[in-house]
Order: C-alpha cells, then sequence, then structure tokens
C-alpha cells in the first residue's frame, strides 16, 4: 500500500526539492500529499497544487501542515524537511513529537545539543529520524560498504574522502546573497564548507568502513578573505576501529564539479568511487591489475543488486540514489505498520545518530582550527 508523504520547503527554484519529488515518487511507494513548500505562504501553496497536492493540503507553512494533518484518517507517514539550516531542529522535532516519520535535510541540527535531542525525541516517539546523506544510496557505495565488511581488501588502513567543487571561487560574485549567506555565521552556523559538503565525505566514509570518527584535527582557511567562515578545509582523522582518515573539502577548487570521492586502502586492496562516475568502481587487489566494476552486473552483493535499478551499461545517478533511501524508509515504515520486523536490507538509511555524529564532529572541526589543529575529540557527547 502507498504511504502519504509530504513536503516542508523544496519549494520552486530550491536547489534540492526537485531530487526529493523524483526519488519519493520513483517506485511507487509514497503518495506526495501535503506541503508546506515555500517560505512565502501563497507561493508554496500555489506550486504544491501545481505538483498534484489538493487545495486543502497545500499549506502555508509547517505549523498550519502540522496541525492539519495531525488528526486526518489518511494523514502523511513520513515528512521531508528540506529548508534551510537553522529550521530542521524545530521542524523536525514538532513532527516527531505528533508522532510522524521525518526525513530531514543534512545538516540534521547547528548544535550538537539540539542534534543530541532529536536522538533522544524519535526514541521516545519510536518514530524515524532519517538524515539525507543521499549519497549512501548509490549502489556502488553500497557495493563497497558491503566488500569492505566481507574482507575483499582486507583490514583497513586509510581511508580519504573528498568533496571538493569549484562554485564559491569567483570574488566578483562573493557577494550575491544565494552564495553570501553560507559564510554568514548569523545564517549558516559555526561551519561553512564543512557543514555543507565535508560532512557528506565524512559520512560515506564511516558508512563504507563501519567505524566511526573518534577525534580529529583541522585546518581551516577562507581562501577569500572576505569570508568569516571557512571556504576550504583539511581534516585528519582517526576512526573507532583505527582506520586513518584524510578528508579535504573546498569550495574554491575551480574546475572540480561536485567533486565527492572515496578512496578506501586497506591490507590486501584498493576501492575507488566519484561520485560525477557513480557507475562505476575501482577496485585494486593487491598484485593484480586494476578492476573496473560496472553497476548492474549481476551478484556484486545482495546490497548492490538491491540498490540497482536498471541494467547494466544504462546510466543511473543521484535521483536513484536518493530514490534507495526513499525505499528503505517505505519498506521499514510497512513492516512497522504491520507490526513485522523490518527486512534488514532495508536499514542502509541514515539515522538521527548519523546526523549526530555529524555535527560533533563539525564542533570538534571548529575547535579544532580555532586552536592550531590540536587532536580534538570527535565523539558526540552521549556516545563517549
Ligand atoms: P534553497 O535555498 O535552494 O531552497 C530552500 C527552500 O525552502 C525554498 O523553497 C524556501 O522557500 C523554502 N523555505 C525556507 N524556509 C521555509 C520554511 N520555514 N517553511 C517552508 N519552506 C521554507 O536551499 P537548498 O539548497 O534546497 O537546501 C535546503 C536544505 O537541503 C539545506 O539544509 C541544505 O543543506 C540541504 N541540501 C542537501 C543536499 C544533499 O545532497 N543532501 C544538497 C543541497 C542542499
Amino acid at each position: 500500500m502507498r504511504l502519504n508523504w509530504g513536503m516542508i520547503g523544496g519549494g520552486e527554484g530550491s536547489q534540492i526539492g526537485p531530487a526529493h519529488r523524483i526519488a519519493a515518487g520513483m517506485d511507487g511507494l509514497f503518495t506526495f500529499a501535503a506541503g508546506a513548500l515555500d517560505a512565502d505562504p501563497a507561493r508554496g501553496k500555489d506550486f504544491a497544487q501545481r505538483l498534484g497536492v489538493s487545495a486543502d493540503r497545500a499549506y502555508g507553512n509547517w505549523q498550519d501542515m502540522l496541525e492539519g494533518e495531525r488528526n486526518r484518517p489518511d494523514r502523511i507517514e513520513l515528512v521531508t524537511v528540506a529548508t534551510p539550516n537553522a529550521t530542521h531542529y524545530p521542524i523536525a522535532k514538532a513532527f516527531l513529537q505528533a508522532g510522524f516519520h521525518v526525513l530531514v535535510e543534512k545538516p540534521m541540527t547547528v548544535t550538537v545539543e539540539d542534534a543530541e535531542d532529536l536522538v533522544r525525541t524519535a526514541k521516545a516517539a519510536n518514530r524515524i529520524c532519517a538524515v539525507n546523506y543521499g549519497y549512501t544510496g548509490y549502489a556502488l557505495v553500497r557495493h563497497m560498504k558491503a566488500m569492505v565488511a566481507r574482507g575483499d581488501i582486507g583490514k583497513v588502513r586509510l581511508v580519504v574522502a573528498e568533496f571538493a567543487h569549484g562554485h564559491h571561487a569567483d570574488a566578483a560574485d562573493a557577494d550575491n546573497p544565494r552564495v553570501r549567506w553560507r559564510y554568514d555565521p548569523a545564517q549558516a552556523g559555526v561551519s561553512a564548507q564543512f557543514a555543507d559538503c565535508g560532512i557528506h565525505a565524512l559520512h560515506m566514509a564511516s558508512f563504507v568502513i563501519g567505524q566511526e570518527a573518534d577525534k580529529l584535527q583541522a585546518d581551516f582557511a577562507s581562501c577569500l578573505p572576505v569570508r568569516t567562515l571557512e571556504d576550504d578545509a583539511m581534516v585528519n582523522l582517526r576512526f573507532s576501529g583505527g582506520t586513518v582518515g584524510r578528508l579535504w573539502t573546498s569550495s574554491v577548487a575551480i574546475g572540480r564539479q561536485h567533486g565527492l570521492t572515496l578512496q578506501v586502502f586497506g591490507e590486501t586492496g584498493g576501492l575507488r568511487w566519484a561520485q560525477e562516475q557513480p557507475n562505476q568502481l575501482h577496485y585494486m587487489p593487491l598484485g593484480k591489475r586494476l578492476q573496473i566494476i560496472e553497476r548492474g552486473e549481476g551478484n556484486l552483493s545482495p546490497e548492490a543488486d538491491r540498490a540497482s535499478r536498471v541494467t547494466v551499461g544504462h546510466a543511473e545517478g543521484m535521483p536513484e540514489a536518493f530514490a534507495n533511501i526513499y525505499r528503505d524508509l517505505a519498506d521499514t515504515i510497512t513492516a512497522q505498520n504491520a507490526g513485522k520486523t523490518p527486512d534488514p536490507a532495508a536499514n542502509l538509511f541514515p539515522k538521527a545518530e548519523d546526523g549526530l555524529r555529524s555535527i560533533a564532529a563539525i564542533h570538534a572541526a571548529v575547535t579544532s582550527a580555532a586552536a592550531g589543529g590540536a587532536w580534538t575529540d570527535a565523539r558526540p557527547p552521549m556516545f563517549r
């Protein structure tokens, strides 16, 4: 049975709204039933109706949506929060407390305290609070995780993660309001580029190697001097299983596009995946030739086979990766509604605990950078 789904933020012209709508619609598991899509109530109502939401469920703001949905017999089961960062916490908390499942965009919150509170709130309400590290939905990212877990590259020694683009490199464009807010502490919080992009790379590294960041040291730079917050960061890490981590994130790397890549080096092999060529995974077994694994080849791993949507050789990309997060959520919610144990294969979506770990890492990196790169505990207080 299809689940009713709603969305807050992601209005017309937003960056990430369309990817959510495509992803949620891809498998026929969700009906787009309600929305408060825009900071401007009239624009939000109008856009929601043009997308097929009925007039009485096209809301002007999230508070009206909460009240409108709360007591409906056909109320939404899952709400996606795709608004600017500082609003994630109050919206996610209110919907969790009212018994809705939530998929919140990253960064989950601005402060560690709020992130810990969301973890506790979700647990107390027995609801899912997922976080959209959607790039872990790529079939070959899930395959990397499976290869590492089954020992294909031996014990992991080193992970190198990058998320470096060049879209904020133009000094003449630094005052453009769409760029400037990201570097304004009042609107962005304590970190710009690491919080915006670096945490995707960090979460993916943790996801693939199955280890959490224990401690880190960070060097933050504002390559454009007009910026208060960093536009480039280099972060060294130590993970819970002893793996060494290197992470570079930048918004001034001219010529780089999305720039998300992950390399994992173990005792008996290495792996390399780049989001801009997501259908190929480079696998180098020690002492042998480089192998290029194609998404959609049969019998890669149960995780990759489940996440692969079109046959080998056809391009598959980012909306399909996000759709894998939505399908995991639909399968898990449907099982819970039926009183059944959810399929463990659907349990790969990022959780509130992952969102919390990222926020703790952001604050640790800011602290470290301010202390000249001192090693700093990266674990959230509640997990120490
Ligand atoms: P955007 O500025 O392009 O769009 C934000 C949308 O939210 C606009 O339609 C705006 O009218 C609406 N909005 C703002 N306040 C609202 C409110 N109180 N109630 C309802 N709607 C409201 O922002 P963008 O780039 O789409 O980012 C949104 C969130 O998604 C951010 O937290 C960002 O970090 C995250 N993001 C995640 C990505 C991912 O790969 N997972 C990629 C891009 C953004």
